[in-house]
């Protein structure tokens, strides 16, 4: 019953089922419920690109959510869960209990990953693996009998997840408002982000304002007192916050401060693990030294919900002392280390290695940064071009020499984006400010780095043109 009501369903009938039992994430409800907002489903993908119920093709220029680094449709992928479904779909994790595809695909990620990286918890978002993160910080610092040391500094734009805890590290007001976040303890400092730096900071060069980061960095730790700071989070390279690669001299300048007050540092690498600036991860790009590691997304291209913690040893041996005083630790999830997330984990990295996309992330990143520079830098609605790797971002200005912004209301980086899905490429409105981002997968060639822009630019020219006409733009 269930596929001979597929087979005749319109998209139209389709959108109209869904509006009336599904929540969507990050929609407008009431508007999609009642039919003022638009839906879309989509039923297949084939490399960058992905196909809707109407059979209308659209490049994916932000790879899902920026998680389908191998590109869509990979057999190699379905057989690889297939096989594994029919070995063992499914057991538990607990009390020492293992399964083979984790096993290999554990040892694969400390290989990869280096850093002295010792052991992999697993769960299914990175959301649920910041929650992880959170608890292993408090665990740490009650073993060393600094009951204090709880407090975790993220960032203003950071991203981080949207539960009650990874919400709050999450800097961003959407996800705060209304919801009463964020919970006591997690607190929010200076963004690096030059392009939108303060009036105060405008002469700084790039150095200049990564020291002055790290400066109120070291204030907000004096002042909270040093013996209750646990942990500092971060992304090597902001992502939902607008996509922005730190100043130069940024992490550098972040971890003296952190290892001075001997806090934690957690890469959130959720983004940019596994490839998609070039390297393995963001913190090798950045000379950093983590404590601890959240991953999820590139790990499995998003063919199996999978997320990962990876603890360094010096935390490890802290949790060993801890289980050695306290007893088995009390945290686990029913899907913790799960065989088809694991099997999905293995396969995909065998094709990013075999293929070479972290080397493609670094080459074609280049280009593509090097063409969206070429294109845009002078273009009259574009404030800032940037990017890192496969990652880059349009940010929209009135007047470019003041950095100004556009009204709200003008909606100006959401237009765009419906824009560019009248050309059928995706790309992502990013949730703070007039930016229009771009995270493709890391299969992609020039041949389709070059069509990406191009459609890009007819969408941005549209909405120029739009704007000149209603008088709120001068071009
Ligand atoms: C850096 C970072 N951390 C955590 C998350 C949360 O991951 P999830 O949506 O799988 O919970 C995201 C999601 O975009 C992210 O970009």
């Amino acid at each position: 019953m269930y596929f001979e009501e597929r087979a005749v369903s319109t998209h139209q009938d389709l959108i109209d089922r869904d509006r009336k039992v599904t929540f969507h994430a990050s929609t407008h409800l009431r508007d999609f419920a009642h039919g003022d907002a638009p839906g879309r489903v989509i039923t297949g993908g084939k490399g960058i690109s992905i196909v809707d119920k109407q059979g209308r093709e659209m490049i994916d220029g932000f790879a899902g959510l920026y998680c389908v680094n191998i590109g869509y449709g990979r057999t190699e992928m379905a057989e690889a869960i297939y096989k594994q479904a029919l070995e063992l779909s499914y057991y538990h994790t607990y009390v020492g209990t293992s399964n083979e595809p984790l096993i290999e695909l554990s040892e694969k990620i400390l290989k990869l990953a280096g850093m002295g990286m010792s052991k992999v918890y697993y769960g299914m978002s990175g959301s649920d693996a910041n929650e992880t993160q959170l608890k292993l910080v408090r665990y740490y610092h009650n073993v060393l009998g600094r009951t204090e040391k709880k407090k975790v500094i993220a960032r203003s734009r950071g991203y981080h997840g949207s539960g009650i805890a990874s919400g709050s590290l999450t800097g961003l007001p959407t996800f705060h408002n209304h919801f009463d976040l964020p919970i006591a303890g997690i607190l929010h400092t200076e963004a690096p982000y030059y392009y939108r730096r303060s009036d105060a900071q405008a002469g700084m060069s790039e150095r200049e304002f990564a020291r002055d980061c790290a400066a109120r960095l070291e204030a907000m730790i004096l002042a909270e007192g040093p013996d209750t700071v646990a942990a500092f989070i971060g992304e090597p390279v902001l992502g939902t916050g607008g996509i922005v690669a730190p100043p130069e001299g940024y992490w550098d300048a972040i971890q003296q401060v952190l290892a001075k007050y001997d806090v934690l540092l957690i890469a959130d690498e959720v983004v940019t693990g596994f490839g998609r600036i070039g390297t393995d991860f963001g913190s090798h790009y950045f000379g950093m030294r983590p404590d601890l590691i959240t991953v999820a997304k590139g790990l499995t291209s998003a063919y199996q919900p999978l997320s990962g913690v990876i603890v360094g040893d010096k935390v490890w041996q802290v949790l060993e002392q801890g289980t050695g005083e306290f007893g088995p630790i009390g945290h686990g999830w029913t899907y913790s280390g799960h065989p088809l997330g694991a099997a999905a984990g293995l396969a995909n990295l065998a094709i990013i290695e075999r293929e070479g996309l972290t080397q493609n992330a670094a080459e074609t990143g280049a280009y593509l940064q090097r063409q969206m520079q070429a294109t845009f830098a002078e273009h009259p609605l574009v404030g800032d071009v940037r990017g890192i790797g496969l990652l880059a971002a349009l940010e929209f200005s009135p007047d470019k020499a003041n950095r100004a912004h556009f009204a709200p209301g003008l909606k100006v980086g959401p237009r765009v984006s419906a824009a560019a899905v009248e050309e059928d490429l995706i790309a992502r409105a990013m949730p703070h400010g007039d930016i229009l981002g771009f995270a493709p997968p890391l299969v992609i060639t020039r041949n389709e780095v070059d069509e990406v822009v191009a459609r890009a630019k007819r969408a941005v020219d549209r909405v120029t043109d739009e704007l000149v006409r209603s008088g709120d733009f001068k071009a």
